[in-house]
């Protein structure tokens, strides 16, 4: 019998309609444009409606063939192909994988396992604003605040470190996204052992009244969860 993700949470399952909610209010629009894509790491999608394929196939924010799906698990990535042939599936490393993708949109999700204190995630989120540099596309880069596997997994890394980073390393090598993305506030979620916090970047126009209706949104999203 087929396995379901450890990724279909209640909370997972809310924070993914939130960035959906944050790309409508951005764009005025409640689905993406039949030109563009939603570009994750996918993980195991299976055919429960909790998967996050049918999550959002199932509210209409964008047909199967829109999604695209990377994840290095070449056995996942084979099994999620039989239950969603529609879909484009990539069996890679995220940064490898993104260069192969035919992409000019979207919603990009870096659903990452990687913790945000650590280089690595702030070079990666470099690499994925760099290829998401179309206007009107959202970034959203999801990152561990906390590490379950080191002491009582409570001890919380500071969450700017991975802007202040992004931001102040060597800026002229990075100035081309760096003109076109905004940062948009973040929003935070916990998972049974992780605390998580993904980071929004917009390729666009930022009003205050923008900010302060994406600020209430996720508010909503933690009353919802906690
Ligand atoms: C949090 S899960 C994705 C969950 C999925 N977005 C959902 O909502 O159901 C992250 C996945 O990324 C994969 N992964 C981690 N690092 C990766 C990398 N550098 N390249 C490709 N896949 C990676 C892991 O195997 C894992 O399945």
């Amino acid at each position: 019998m087929q396995q379901e993700s450890k990724y279909n949470s209640k909370a997972k399952r809310a924070a993914r309609i939130n960035n959906i909610k944050i790309y409508e209010l951005l764009n005025k629009r409640n689905k993406l444009n039949c030109n563009e894509k939603y570009v994750t790491l996918s993980s195991r999608q299976d055919n429960s409606k909790n998967s996050e394929i049918n999550q959002i196939v199932e509210i209409e924010f964008l047909k199967k063939p829109q999604y695209v799906g990377i994840d290095n698990d070449k056995d996942l990535i084979r099994e999620n192909n039989k239950n969603h042939p529609e879909a484009t599936w990539i069996a890679d490393d995220w940064c490898c994988a993104l260069q192969h993708i035919d992409f000019s949109g979207g919603l990009v999700y870096f659903d990452s396992t990687y913790f945000s204190n650590k280089s690595f995630a702030v070079s990666s989120l470099r690499t994925t604003l760099e290829f998401a540099d179309y206007p009107e596309t959202l970034v959203v880069g999801n990152f561990m605040l906390t590490n379950p596997y080191v002491g009582n997994g409570n001890n919380v890394f500071n969450p700017n470190v991975l802007i202040d980073s992004l931001f102040n390393d060597n800026p002229a090598k990075w100035r081309n996204w760096n003109q076109n993305f905004e940062y948009v506030p973040n929003y935070e979620y916990k998972t049974t052992k992780t605390l998580m916090r993904s980071y929004i970047f917009y390729n666009g126009v930022l009003t205050d009244d923008l900010v302060e209706e994406i600020n209430s949104l996720t508010d909503n999203l933690a009353e919802e969860i906690n």
